[in-house]
């Protein structure tokens, strides 16, 4: 598997082991930071690599940056940049897992916006474990936070210290995940991914005012299932018992892709094996990500193979 290299600071290929932020920094005093995790799929065929909707993971962090007030918005096209200088300046020979992290550089007071600096990093992920066995979920006691809270459409790391509990909880009682419910009691989602069910053939999944982070695969799985079948999923509310009825059920995420959940609570999720809806939407979304079928390609930014800028710190370490 291929290594990092080098890493982004504010602009700058710097050595991967080489990144800093000030411990009384913002970013890490009180987690003001918004980020994103973006996909890139190597086509062995063609040999592109290709960001996978891109465009929607700017468009997410940049509300992001403006909900919390951010001195400094990014655009986009900057970004886009950047991230086409990482990959290359990486040089990898698979796919390539994104982490872009916005946030307040200042060390500074709670209300600080500025100044803002950001960090991008290029990584191999493997397939998370659970792919091809299925997992147990466990519905936790701790609640998904609210809108009025701590808004979970806004994907700022401070908001992962409710996942991390709902996680830890459900490790420690033995299950693979946690599922979180809303404060109305209410299916909301996973810490890191999006739920959905089957049940009688019929997409279900948790609607946007579930507290749930508004997911890009999840927006994937819903137009390529209504593409499919010609029916549009089920976005509402779902109660806990619900999920005991369901003949199928699945995480969806960009780190976790497409996870078959087995079991919750201990009970078997239908049959208690991956179903068959489940496998089709799965086949089909790593075609379009991968681009082993043409359909898409709007979701597909390939990665220029020369990217100005991008190589000169790697031949100096080399
Ligand atoms: C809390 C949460 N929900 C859902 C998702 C899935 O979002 P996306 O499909 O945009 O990656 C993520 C992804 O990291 C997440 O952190």
């Amino acid at each position: 598997m291929w290594q990092p290299k080098v890493i982004m600071q504010n602009g700058e290929l710097i050595p991967f082991a080489e990144a800093r932020v000030h411990p009384l920094s913002l970013a890490v005093a009180y987690a003001t930071t918004v980020f994103e995790g973006i996909r890139a799929y190597h086509n062995k065929a063609s040999e592109q690599l290709a960001l996978f909707r891109l465009d929607e993971h700017l468009q997410r962090l940049a509300i992001g940056m403006k909900v919390m007030r951010f001195d400094q918005i990014y655009a986009a096209e900057y970004l886009r940049h950047c991230l086409f200088r990482l990959i290359r300046a990486n040089q990898p020979d698979d796919d390539v897992y994104i982490r872009l992290l916005v946030y307040v550089e200042a060390v500074g007071l709670m209300a600080t916006t500025g100044p803002v600096g950001f960090t991008a990093a290029a990584m191999p992920r493997e397939r998370p474990k659970h792919a091809d066995t299925g997992m147990s979920l466990g519905t936790s006691s701790w609640h998904r936070l609210s809108d009025n809270a701590s808004p979970p459409r806004v994907k700022c790391t401070a908001n992962y210290q409710n996942g991390r509990l709902a996680q830890l909880q459900a490790k420690g009682d033995g299950y693979d995940g946690a599922l979180m419910l809303t404060s109305r009691g209410k299916v909301s989602e996973a810490p890191i991914a999006c739920l959905f069910l089957v049940r009688s053939g019929r997409l279900i999944t948790p609607g946007k005012s579930s507290d749930i982070l508004e997911s890009i695969t999840r927006d994937t799985i819903v137009t390529l299932y209504r593409e499919m079948t010609g029916q549009r999923a089920e976005e509402r509310d779902v109660d806990r018992s619900e999920l005991y009825f369901a003949d199928e059920a699945f995480l969806c995420g960009t780190g976790q892709e497409i996870l078959p959940v087995t079991s919750i609570d201990r009970l078997p999720v239908g049959n208690g094996r991956i179903g068959p809806l489940t496998s089709t939407l799965r086949q089909r979304y790593f075609e379009v990500v991968r681009g082993i079928t043409t359909d898409h390609p709007e979701w597909r930014i390939e990665v220029p193979a020369q990217v100005p800028g991008s190589s000169e710190l790697v031949k100096q370490l080399a």
